[in-house]
This record gives structure tokens, sequence and C-alpha cells, in this order.
């Protein structure tokens, strides 16, 4: 595979080592990509399996399929891995991902997000003939006002310290693309939602919630806007970026469905009540406004249309469609 910063080359998908492959998004990622007929190739799953793993990743069954517990910071390890396995890509989830817990303690979010990114990426150094992909977030580039929206042109203004320690990893990769002439691709993405996700977050949360009669706590008045998008429809992106992405490029990935926390509870209430076949009422009455979270961001929004005119990829669920599905699988795995 040729190689450079912003170099065309033709990359090998054969062997791809997914980190963070049993959380929300990475499992979603390598569920979606089992299912795609242009993928004929195997997928290692590398995850140390925090409190956020998802254990079923551990005994999935599949032939081309294989599940390896580690931590990301075990650099070693990693290299050893790469070579026994024949990796060519690299698709790097792991982090820690909660912005409450990075409020509580930063220091587990700069070792897992940086030193675990810089690890990876000193592995790399030695194999650079691997392909490597960055999932971020767009809470890098900070908050907006009424109007707007980040793009890849955007500085980076991270405000919690989950953001600034993926806004660091996000340097550590361009710096090592730049310097050592890896070949990186990095995707920032808006709110993803959908089933499996570890119910610390606002979805899955207030579902659980609203079905054992518990508090909704909404931050402030729930005025703060999210972009919200599915999480299949954030694994197709980076299946298409792992395709078609120029090497040293940089993807946003949002789904234009931007709604106020308060709204977003209201769809979600409704629809869960329709399919549970209680009374809205009720569940509204369980909304409690607490304390807004110290330095909440107020609006995210991410101008897709790099990604859409680039390389052809959209978001494709409709908001109250993916919540239908996402409150039937939590729905399902509560009986
Ligand atoms: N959830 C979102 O809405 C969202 C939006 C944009 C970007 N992202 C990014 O997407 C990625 C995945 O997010 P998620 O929501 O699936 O997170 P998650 O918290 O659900 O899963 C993280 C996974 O990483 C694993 N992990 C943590 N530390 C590790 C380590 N040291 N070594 C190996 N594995 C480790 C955990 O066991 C877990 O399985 C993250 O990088 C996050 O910053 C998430």
């Amino acid at each position: 595979m040729a190689r450079g910063f912003t170099g065309v080359f033709v990359r090998t998908l054969h062997r791809i080592l997914v980190t963070g492959g049993a959380g929300f998004i990475g499992s979603a990622f390598i569920r979606y990509l089992l299912r795609q007929s242009d993928f004929t190739g195997h997928i290692v799953n590398y995850d140390l399996l925090t409190y956020a793993a998802n254990q079923e990743m551990t005994s999935l069954k599949h032939p081309r399929y294989h599940f390896i517990q580690g931590d990301i910071c075990n650099q070693r390890f990693i290299e050893q891995l790469l070579l026994e396995h024949e990796i060519d890509t690299i698709v790097h989830f792991a982090a820690e991902s909660h912005v409450d817990r990075s409020i509580q303690s930063a220091a587990p979010f700069i070792e897992t997000n940086v030193k675990g990114t810089l690890h990876l990426l000193e592995a790399v150094k030695k194999l650079p003939h691997i392909h490597f992909h960055h999932v971020s977030t767009d809470e890098v580039y900070g908050t907006l006002g009424e109007s707007g929206c980040f793009n890849e042109h955007s500085p980076y203004r991270p405000n919690s310290p989950y953001a600034a320690s993926k806004a660091a990893s996000d340097h550590v990769v361009r710096a090592f693309t730049v310097t050592y002439r890896l070949s990186t691709t990095l995707s920032h993405c808006s709110n993803n939602y959908g089933p499996g996700q570890f119910p610390e977050k606002f979805i899955p949360l207030m579902i659980h919630h609203c079905l054992e009669g518990k508090p909704l706590p909404v931050y402030g008045q729930g005025a703060q806007v999210r972009d919200w998008l599915y999480v299949d429809d954030h694994a197709a992106a980076i299946w298409t970026i792992l395709q078609k992405g120029k090497s040293g490029e940089v993807y946003d990935i949002g789904a234009g469905a931007e709604w106020t926390n308060l709204n977003l509870l209201h769809l979600l209430i409704d629809l869960l009540a329709e399919h549970t076949r209680a009374d809205p009422e009720r569940y509204r009455a369980q909304i409690r406004f607490v304390q807004d979270r110290p330095g909440h961001d107020f609006r995210y929004a991410l101008d897709a249309s790099k990604i859409q005119r680039e390389l052809g990829w959209k978001s494709e669920t409709p908001l109250p469609t993916g919540l239908k599905k996402t409150i039937r699988s939590y729905c399902r795995a509560r009986v």
C-alpha cells in the first residue's frame, strides 16, 4: 500500500483490529461489518471490558470474528497481536466516553483516550503498512450558539475533560500522520443512539427510568441541542471512510436531526408509551429538572456535506424510526 499525508492509495481491508469493539458503537460496527457482502475479511475485537462493555461480544459466534481482552495501553501486547493476526487496518473506538464521569475524575480519560491512542500509534509506526482510523467526537469543537454548524475546519475548543482528551488524541493522530507519514483517517461524530448503549447515557437512562417509575433527570431546563445519529448509520459512515476515504483526511458525520434534550425526551416518552400501551402522562410526571452540568455545551451540530459529497454517505434513519428500534431492543432485553 502506498502511503502519505492526503496520498491516494489502495487500502487492504482483510484483517481489521477493532479497539473497544465491546462498547456501544464498536459492537454495532462489528455486527454491521459482518453483515456486509463486500466485507469478506476477519475482525479481531480488542477490548479491556470496562464497566461500559457489552459482555455478549466476548462470545459472539462467527467464523471471521475473534475476541481478545486487553488494554490499548499495553503496547508490547498490541505489537505482538498486530503481527500474529496480520492486521492491515485498525478502527479505534476504545475510550472512556461519559462526560459526567470525566467531570468527576479526568485522569482515566487522559490515560485511556490520550495515552492509549499514543500507544496504538507507536505500534503502527513500527508497522506502517497498517491503516489507522480514529473515531472522535463533535465535542472537540466546543459549543455553538443558536445557529451555524461545525465542519472539518472548525477550531478545537473542548469544554469538558472528556472533550479535551478526545481533542488531544486527535492532535496526536494528526502529528503521527504528518511526522511519520502514517496512513490515517479521522472522523468526528454527533450523538449516537441505538440498541446496546450503557444505561448511563441519556436515551437508555430515560427508557429504563420510565419503565421503573424512577425520576427522569433533565439538566437545567433541557434546552441543550444535540444532533442524533442512529448507530448503524455511524457504522456505515466508518465503513465508507475505510473503503473510499483519503489518507490524512478528516470527515464529520452528522444526521442533521437537532433536538433539544427536553423535546427529545417528550418524543421518546410518546413512542415508549405507544410501545408499552401506557399513558404518556404517567412518564411525563416523572420528569425532574436538576442542576445543570458544569460547563455544559449548549449546542452541537455538524455539517456532513464533505462525507456526503466526496464519499456518498448520508444518514438514512429518521429519528422516530431509530428510536422505535431502540425502544424495542431495550424492552426485549428487560424481559
Ligand atoms: N456515544 C456517542 O454518542 C459518541 C459520539 C461520537 C464519538 N464517540 C466516540 O466513539 C467511541 C466509542 O464510543 P462508545 O459510546 O461506543 O463508548 P463506550 O463507552 O460504550 O465503549 C467504550 C469501549 O472501550 C473499551 N475500553 C475502555 N478503555 C479501554 C482500554 N484501555 N483498552 C481497551 N478497551 C477499552 C470499553 O471496555 C468499552 O467496551 C469513543 O471513542 C467515543 O469517544 C461516541
